[in-house]
């Protein structure tokens, strides 16, 4: 095959908020920045962010970093680093002042200040008020956020390759030096080579029925570094957001509950202030998608099935509603047929986060199993796992996440390509060769199962075998039919070879990407024997902290078989301003 060769110092590969951030600040320095997206950049993930981005502005009430980062330690269950947790938080208000004055249309308040409304396990004083820290433009943040990024990369004259598949990392003399692509819109292979590449890839959501991401959310990123005999980590943390509509899986933000939402079960009874009498509604997502699950067990679901919950909205007034929250209203309207001004809409924690990803130290560099810094490779973003979010997520972290880290990768590349070399490392035929021989085995693939099938089992497997209750039965049988599942992506079935926006291929390359993520899931979940944030066993009911208090690293070898390491817990935190505050979220 020919290729097509293009040389920049620094790739990026994904369009949605992290890596908007990262080319974006790139491009105002003299290095050359590609940015690769399998989507055109508005149409990344990060445009469904609904809810807002946390930070301690205090612009409705006193606040103060210190407080977020308790809160964001113990959101994570202890199982986030508070080293990067201090770093995400202490830079949250500046990256979010930052994104205002490239033009972020946020909602204001009466004095004009940025709104901002409270939100799951956001507090005041270590727990002990409810905190508005959330930022927010409607109820379509991610949106606002996205076109304002690529409004500004744009302006700065990234150099962008839309519609391009990467297929695979390139990798010399252990450094990653590149990326062999695929262009979706004439069918040639592109040799991207450059000092570093950034891996901005988003999560994988898709590998659930029932997901709150779009269907782009493969993780074709971790794919890529499990291909590698790379690491993920803490892979068994999947985050259901509590109110993903019945049936749809389309999100109701958070926001609804933070405007004053709140939930019922079948007999019409409030229930989280049982499970959570403080935060009540506002407790973290796994309290309150536990305690709706809790709820369907008990015989208390809503439904024909009993087997959902009603979010109430009906009692908010219409100014609210309509200036708050008209996307979800509308969202509610199409798919659950409801008008939240007088119906309650049926809700269901659907999958929505993965906490983990590709393993990452505070400066975005990618780890290996042994904690070294792989060269030339970066992630960020929902795809990486730099241990803000640990065993679980808080709302409007996310968003925060992508700037705050994306930020950081550019200031981190131009630090370590500040002596750039002369020339790009030769990438030789036999890793070219070694990758398009996957490609094209996949693109002739001429066996006996079409792959349509394999995603439908996939999908329904994680369902049904890593929920939010697991048993060490249950995910066992998990990694059995996922194996199987694996071993026949080896003989399928495509009906179309050609090049040209051959989506069939493209969906197939994703799902071998999928497939990769899936058995990483089953695997760390099968190991870690106690419940923890997201991750809740059944047979295991307890934190123990003993024993787990600890990341999973999970390696995938191409036969699907699964290699275990662990590391600790970054439990210091950066600066001696916050040893208080570390001691305090321990004390528990
Ligand atoms: O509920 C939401 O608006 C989601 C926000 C988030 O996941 O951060």
């Amino acid at each position: 095959m020919d290729l097509v060769k293009h040389e920049h110092d620094v790739l990026v590969v994904g369009a949605g908020g992290s890596g908007l951030r990262a080319s974006m600040g790139l491009s105002q320095s003299d290095l050359s920045v590609a940015c690769i997206s399998k989507v055109f950049p508005t149409r990344s993930h990060t445009v469904a962010a609904q809810g807002g981005i946390s930070g301690a502005l205090g612009n409705m009430g006193e606040d103060d970093w210190r407080w977020h980062m308790y809160d964001t330690v113990k959101g994570s269950d202890w199982l986030g680093d508070q080293d990067s947790i201090e770093y995400m938080c202490k830079n949250a208000v500046e990256s979010i002042i930052e994104l205002e004055h490239y033009g972020v249309p946020f909602s204001r308040t009466e004095e004009g200040k940025i709104y901002q409304r409270p939100f799951g396990g956001m507090t005041t004083e270590y727990g002990k008020g409810i905190a508005q820290r959330t930022c927010a433009a409607a109820d379509a943040t991610g949106h606002a956020i996205l076109h304002t990024l690529y409004n500004q990369s744009l302006k700065n004259d990234v150099d962008f390759f839309v519609e391009y598949f990467v297929i695979d990392l390139l990798f010399e003399e252990g450094k990653c030096v590149g990326v062999l692509a695929w262009c979706l819109e004439d069918g040639k292979i592109h040799l991207f080579q450059s000092h570093m590449v950034i891996l901005a890839t988003g999560g994988y959501g898709r590998a659930y029925l029932s997901s709150t991401s779009a269907h782009t959310c493969t993780g074709d990123g971790n794919g890529m570094v499990l291909r590698a005999n790379l690491p993920l980590q803490d892979m068994e943390f999947i985050q259901f957001h509590p109110t993903g509509i019945y049936g749809a899986g389309c999100l109701i933000t958070e926001g609804a509950r933070g405007e004053g939402g709140y939930l019922t079960n079948s007999e019409g009874d409030r229930f989280m202030p049982k499970y959570a009498p403080n935060a009540k509604d506002l407790a973290s997502r796994d309290v309150v998608s536990r305690a709706i699950q809790m709820e369907v067990n008990a015989g208390r679901g809503v439904g024909a099935e009993k087997d959902h919950a009603h979010l109430h909205l009906e009692h908010l007034d219409v100014d609210t509603i309509n200036n708050k929250l008209p996307g979800i209203a509308e969202t509610a309207r199409i798919f659950a047929g409801v008008d939240v001004t007088k119906d309650p809409i049926p809700v269901i924690p659907t999958v929505h986060y993965n906490m983990g990803g590709t393993p990452t130290n505070i400066n975005t560099e990618v780890l290996d199993a042994n904690n070294n810094v792989v060269p030339g490779l970066m992630a960020i973003g929902e795809g990486a796992c730099v241990s803000v979010h640990g065993a679980n997520r808080l709302g409007s972290n996310s968003l925060l996440d992508l700037v705050v880290f994306g930020r950081s990768a550019a200031n981190r590349t131009l630090e370590v390509l500040k002596d750039k070399p002369d020339s790009h490392i030769e990438v030789s035929e036999s890793t070219i060769d070694k990758i398009l021989s996957r490609f094209n085995s996949v693109r002739n693939a001429s066996g006996d199962i079409n792959p349509s099938e394999i995603r439908d089992s996939m999908q329904k497997t994680m369902q049904r075998y890593a929920p939010v209750y697991r048993d060490q039965a249950t995910l066992d049988k998990g990694i059995e039919i996922m194996k199987n599942l694996f071993d026949d992506f080896s003989n399928i079935k495509l009906s179309d070879s050609s090049l040209i926006w051959n989506t069939d291929l493209a969906e197939t390359l994703e799902l071998n990407n999928l497939l990769y993520q899936s058995l990483a899931t089953l695997y760390s979940a099968s190991a870690r024997t106690e419940s923890r944030g997201s991750h809740a066993r059944d047979d295991f009911p307890d934190r123990d902290d003993d024993k787990w208090l600890k990341h999973s690293l999970v390696s995938v070898s191409s036969e699907g078989n699964a290699s275990y390491a662990y590391k600790d817990v970054q439990l210091e935190t950066l600066t001696d301003e916050m040893e208080t505050v570390a001691l305090k979220a321990r004390t528990y």
